[in-house]
């Protein structure tokens, strides 16, 4: 029996740039267990972009986190204490125990995972919710064919690197953007994108678009777009005829203060009508019927060695909020864990 054990919540909501103040580690008892539940130990905590919308208490696609609540997010670790059938003590699984060292769920909550071949961390990554973005952003909202170009932003992160890779794989040709010369390098030489884009050396987005046409001459038919921003309105002054753009993420405006216009408004919605792109939002958790195939798919082709991933782990649930804050400012480099055994 665990006695207690250590969890993080929301102490406060932030105003702009979320700050370590904002969360609240304590320690509290371990509840006992009742029938039909499990108990986990929890390995690792995924942190994910989506989670400083949460913060703020304001209307979204999901309900606010609540204020002195353990913080959501998904995790992965191993069964320490059973009261159901469907699962053993030993067992791997996935769940979303949130921001703590062990969390109960009911049986139904919590999915199996085998983390003999693949690592137990990557089910949050790339064979986890952000690859099946990836999937779903890129098979279904883009329609990609081969021979098209495809721009991805936030390239070498947890979706944008899939994104990029599945782009290659399907005969397309790949840009990335990334911040910084060692993302960009990761992307073409690692990932295998045909070309990257350090859109911090663009002073502005005429600057970006510019550098965008001298990769892509032949110009833009699907953009993956993870950032918003001045990245958007380059890309958009690219793309050809009958383009699509799927915004999968505004990382950009997620710590924009209350009221301001936000940096990915639309500059020039004329451009829609001359190039007659479709510009389509998505949320991945309202797919859920296609999650067994995109994630099916990707593991066989990480299990090949045809789409590869990389990692941030922070080590101890203490270091989540940096971790977390890091992340926002795109300190991380690649998918963003917390190692918690
Ligand atoms: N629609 C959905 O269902 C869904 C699901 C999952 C994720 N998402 C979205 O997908 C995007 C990527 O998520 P992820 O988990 O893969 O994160 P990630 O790319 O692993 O990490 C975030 C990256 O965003 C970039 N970034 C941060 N602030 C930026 C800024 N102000 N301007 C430009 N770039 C910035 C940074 O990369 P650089 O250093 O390269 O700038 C950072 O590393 C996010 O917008 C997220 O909200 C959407």
């Amino acid at each position: 029996m665990v006695e207690s054990y250590r969890r993080i919540v929301l102490a406060s909501r932030p105003h702009g740039w979320v700050t370590e103040e904002n969360f609240r580690i304590e320690e509290v008892p371990s509840p006992q267990l009742q029938e039909g539940e499990v108990r986990v130990r929890n390995h690792f905590l995924s942190l994910d972009p989506y989670m400083r919308g949460r913060m703020n208490d304001a209307k979204s696609y999901a309900q606010p986190q609540k204020l002195d609540d353990t913080m959501g997010g998904a995790t992965v670790g191993e069964v320490v204490e059973s009261k159901s059938d469907a699962f053993a003590v030993g067992d791997t699984v996935r769940g979303m125990l949130g921001w703590a060292e062990y969390g109960i769920a009911p049986a139904q909550a919590l999915q199996k995972i085998d983390a003999r071949t693949i690592p137990m961390s990557a089910y949050l990554g790339v064979v986890g919710m952000p690859g099946m973005t990836a999937w779903y952003g890129f098979h279904k909202v883009l329609e990609p064919k081969a021979g098209e170009t495809l721009v991805v932003s936030a390239a070498s992160g947890a979706v944008g690197s899939v994104v990029g890779q599945l782009g290659k794989i399907a005969g397309l040709s790949v840009v990335g953007i990334a911040g910084g010369p060692d993302k960009c390098r990761y992307v073409t030489e690692e990932l295998g994108f045909d070309a990257c884009i350090d859109y911090k050396t663009a002073e502005n987005a005429k600057a970006l678009a510019a550098m965008i046409a001298a990769v892509a001459p032949k110009g833009v038919d699907a953009h993956f777009e993870n950032v918003g921003g001045d990245v958007l309105n380059a890309v958009m002054t690219q793309l050809n005829p009958f383009a699509r753009v799927a915004i999968c993420g505004l990382i950009s405006d997620y710590n924009a203060q209350p009221g301001q216009v936000p940096r990915s408004a639309i500059l020039n919605p004329g451009l829609f009508l001359v190039a007659r792109f479709k510009m389509q939002g998505f949320i991945v958790s309202d797919h859920l019927n296609l999650w067994p195939q995109g994630l099916g798919e990707i593991a066989r082709q990480v299990a090949e060695g045809r789409i590869k991933y990389r990692e941030s782990i922070a080590n101890g649930l203490a270091a989540a909020p940096a971790a977390f804050i890091g992340l926002l400012k795109g300190e991380n480099f690649g998918k963003q864990v917390v190692r918690l055994v």
